[in-house]
């Protein structure tokens, strides 16, 4: 139905109006990675100086396994959520010791290491190996949420199946690593939690629930 209009009208407005950031001048999987598992909690612009440094210390996979986790632990100080870092640092000594210093070019392979999760996964998969696997951040859910009308609650975990799969099915396949950053980037820019900048946005004629005038009601939460 629309679905590649929408995608037209989203990675139009992405190519025109994305932020440069440093992980999206590259496709080396290591520099993904790490940016992916800082922004998956984390603010980008909190991320920034923390990424730089992290690469400065540990420029490749090597270096992060073969550190020591006290010093992972110390650059990661103030991003907060430090099971991240502990298990990255095992990742990495996974992927030395089991796949020969390479990261898993699969996603399936690669969601086995610790803490890669559907959303890690999918995020570096798509971005560094061009796999066609849809990335559902908090943000894209939002995104979804209003642009369908979906009324799953989004802080549900048995949710997360129905926006994984929409998401899916928007995905466009065929450049998967640019369709997930753009879609991250109009929840970030544009389809904000409070005030949402439909104005400005690329997808007003495709929205169900900017056609509603319902945007504050998505996405839906359980209370409590
Ligand atoms: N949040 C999660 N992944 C991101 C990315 N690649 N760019 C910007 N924000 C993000």
């Amino acid at each position: 139905k629309n679905i590649p209009h929408i995608q037209e009208h989203l990675v139009h407005w992405y190519m025109k109006n994305q932020r440069q950031l440093p992980w999206r001048e590259t496709h080396d999987p290591y520099h993904v990675w790490v940016s992916e598992v800082m922004l998956q909690q984390t603010q980008v612009k909190t991320v920034l100086p923390y990424y730089e440094k992290f690469l400065r210390h540990f420029p490749d996979i090597t270096s992060l396994a073969q550190a020591d986790l006290q010093a992972v632990l110390k650059l990661w100080e103030g991003l907060g959520y430090y099971a991240r870092a502990r298990n990255f640092h095992r990742a990495a000594n996974v992927v030395v010791k089991e796949y020969n210093s390479k990261i898993p070019d699969d996603p399936g392979e690669f969601q086995k290491l610790p803490g890669v999760g559907d959303y890690i996964a999918s995020a570096v998969q798509s971005i560094a190996f061009g796999h066609p696997c849809a990335a559902a951040d908090g943000n894209v859910k939002r995104v979804l949420a209003r642009l369908f009308q979906i009324d799953a609650p989004v802080n549900k975990s048995a949710s997360h199946k129905l926006f994984k799969s929409t998401a899916d099915k928007l995905l466009a396949s065929d450049m998967p690593g640019t369709f997930n950053q753009a879609i991250m980037e109009l929840g970030a820019m544009i389809c904000k939690p409070k005030h949402p900048m439909c104005d400005i946005c690329p997808l007003p004629s495709f929205c169900l629930a900017h056609q509603a005038r319902k945007t504050d009601e998505y996405p839906r939460r359980t209370p409590g």
